[in-house]
């Protein structure tokens, strides 16, 4: 039997790092999806195989064997094995085999969620081949083991947008709220081309936590603050208003020292070519940056962001989250 499932990617439109210290956060799953197809094996094996992240990996009684993209496709084989395994141990069938093929749209390691995206898609995927249906709530806690492997400290909030779609508000491991924006929203994300490890990242501004604690607290008020404005402005319509506060966050993620002068030259252009706001999202340290435009300068900014970029995606907001296509 054969069972393929849809994720989307994310962005951050408010509030990552901030997250992780227990601050509010806003963010959208976006229409750049992983697609995994999964088939049962009549043996206890796991074959993880994608064509276009180029890996082949099989496990057999624990053991790895990498066939195609040597022992470093361990990194990216590795947090499928655990979402399928924390899927099986949840649902008590700890014996089956299975080949897990993905493909998936979404650019790795440049804060666009992908890791959340595949795991996601891997473990409703398996559950769906055992006949299980499992909720989004119960879908989050499995693909918190597999995050936990990929980021030092994951605040969960990559793979509860993913899950639930839609534009969320997040706080201390939870969605609090799905938010329906008042204006249909289009972002430009551009992206630096520099991977960098999230994870590292977060242990930086951990590290700049304990040394200056005052300063964080005030901090983690100020994007509390933040936050809730980009709600109302959300809810508002007042696209203007939220573009200067994506502004106002990335003054405050370049003051933890998470962004990367690519990053401020891709932020710098898209302002100039008429963005109503432009930020880092995810990480930072490289990866990507996202810019809210009117319909009237879409394209105007995306030839201008094109120039300095890797590569360019315009963006609308998945509204469903992870699906079971078959
Ligand atoms: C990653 O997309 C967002 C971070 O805040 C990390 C996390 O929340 O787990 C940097």
């Amino acid at each position: 039997m054969k069972t393929i499932t849809l994720a989307p990617a994310k962005i951050i439109i408010l509030g990552e790092h901030f997250c992780v210290h227990g601050a509010p956060a806003l963010s959208m799953a976006i229409n750049l999806y992983s697609k995994v197809e999964v088939e049962d094996l009549n043996q206890k094996k796991l074959q993880i195989f994608s064509e276009n992240l180029n890996v082949l990996g099989e496990y057999v009684e624990g053991k790895f064997l990498p066939v195609i993209g040597g022992l470093e496709s361990r990194k990216i084989v590795e947090p499928i094995r655990l979402a399928v395994e924390a899927t099986l141990n949840m649902l008590g069938e700890v014996e089956k085999g299975f080949k897990v093929k993905v493909n998936s749209k979404i650019p790795v390691g440049v804060g666009l969620g992908s890791s959340a995206s595949i795991a996601v898609s891997t473990i409703m995927a398996i559950a769906a081949n055992l006949g299980f249906k499992l909720s989004k709530e119960e879908v989050c806690k499995i693909a918190f083991e597999a995050e936990k492997y990929v980021h030092f400290k994951p605040s969960g909030i990559d793979h509860t947008t993913i899950t639930y779609g839609g534009l969320i508000l997040f706080k201390e491991g939870k969605l609090v709220k799905q938010i329906q924006p008042k204006k249909d929203l289009t972002f430009i994300v551009g992206n630096t081309g520099i991977r960098r490890s999230t994870g590292v990242l977060v242990k930086e501004v951990d590290k700049l936590k304990e040394e200056k604690r005052s300063l964080m607290v005030k901090m983690l008020a100020d994007i509390e603050k933040l936050v809730f404005e980009g709600l109302d402005a959300l809810e508002s319509g007042n696209l203007k208003f939220l573009g200067e506060i994506l502004d106002k966050n990335q003054e405050m993620l370049s003051n933890i020292g998470v962004s990367h002068w690519k990053l401020e030259e891709l932020i710098d252009t898209a302002r100039k070519a008429g963005a109503l706001g432009a930020k880092l999202t995810g990480g930072g340290g490289g990866g990507c940056m996202i810019c809210l435009t009117e319909d009237k300068d879409t394209s105007r900014v995306a030839e201008a962001l094109k120039k300095v970029s890797k590569e360019i995606y315009i963006v609308k907001m998945d509204k469903y989250g992870v699906k079971v296509l078959v």
